[in-house]
């Protein structure tokens, strides 16, 4: 991710000439790719071997993406799976991971919001049936998908202009119980447009699942003495990650 921002803000000239040499940038690049190549291949073997294998009873099989494109003929090329997985990676693990923690980080300093956010949440929470004292309440995709206010809170999240001022309502409907249609040329987040990212649903999706049962079940409060900045990079990942303390809700 660095790389890339660093070759969006030269001439292309310039880091192509280091990547010819192998130096700065275009090194640690070079290497990064070689070390990732390596791990995704030894991810496949693994889990070529494990489907290869009859399955244990006692072991509980997961769900995971490399073993349903493994389960696919139209995937059978490794060099397309390969790249299939970096491209996964790269769209859907940081900018996913980035997003979450500024959303946690606002949250964290907007306790009045969480409340409107956990009353969002309450009618769902209520119907589900506990296992026990200290048990999390999980929310499904199905069930965050229609909850209007939990999805203005992370658009705020990665909004752009006037960010500074944190307003989930403006992304709301004038009677609040739904979202405001905002074109994707207007929220930029996502880009707009041929290059709009591909991955925008699953994204909002996963992100709505975390928040939802994060704030549900846990109070987060940010450590002090933390330096908060951005990253000069593609997605601005916060530089020096945030550190939360998470505390137990009793509901
Ligand atoms: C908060 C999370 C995310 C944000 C803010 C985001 C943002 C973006 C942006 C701005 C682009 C356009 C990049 C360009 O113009 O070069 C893009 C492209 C893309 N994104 Fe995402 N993304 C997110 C999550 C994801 C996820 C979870 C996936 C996959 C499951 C994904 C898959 C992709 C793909 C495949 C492209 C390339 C689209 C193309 O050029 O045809 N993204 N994303």
């Amino acid at each position: 991710m660095e790389v890339g921002c660093f070759r969006h803000m030269m001439p292309s000239s310039f880091w192509k000439l280091m990547r010819w040499l192998n130096i700065g940038p275009e090194r640690k690049l070079n290497a990064a790719h070689t070390l990732l190549r390596r791990f995704i291949k030894e991810m496949m073997e693994r889990r070529k071997i494990k489907t290869g294998q009859v399955n244990n009873d006692d072991e509980e099989e997961g769900v995971d993406i490399v073993s349903s494109f493994l389960d696919d003929p139209y995937y059978a090329n490794d060099d397309l799976f390969r790249a299939i997985i970096i491209g996964y990676m790269l769209a859907a693990r940081d900018t996913v991971g980035t997003a979450l923690t500024w959303i946690f980080y606002c949250l964290a300093q907007n306790p009045n919001i969480v409340s409107i956010m956990r009353n969002e949440l309450s009618p769902i929470a209520s119907h589900k049936v506990v296992a026990g004292v200290g048990t999390m309440v999980i929310f499904e995709p199905a069930e965050t998908k229609s909850l209007a206010y939990v999805r203005a809170v992370l658009m705020e999240g990665i909004w752009g202009k006037d960010c500074l001022d944190y307003n989930p309502d403006r992304w709301l409907s004038k009677d609040r119980n739904s979202l405001r249609y905002v074109p994707s040329h207007k929220f930029l987040a996502f880009n707009s447009g041929p290059r709009m990212c591909l991955g925008k649903d699953i994204a909002v999706m996963q992100m709505m699942t975390v928040v939802a049962s994060t704030l549900w079940n846990f109070d987060v409060h940010l450590l002090e003495g933390q330096s908060i900045e951005p990253k000069a990079s593609c997605i601005l990942e916060m530089k020096n990650g945030l550190m939360v303390k998470l505390k137990k809700r009793d509901v």
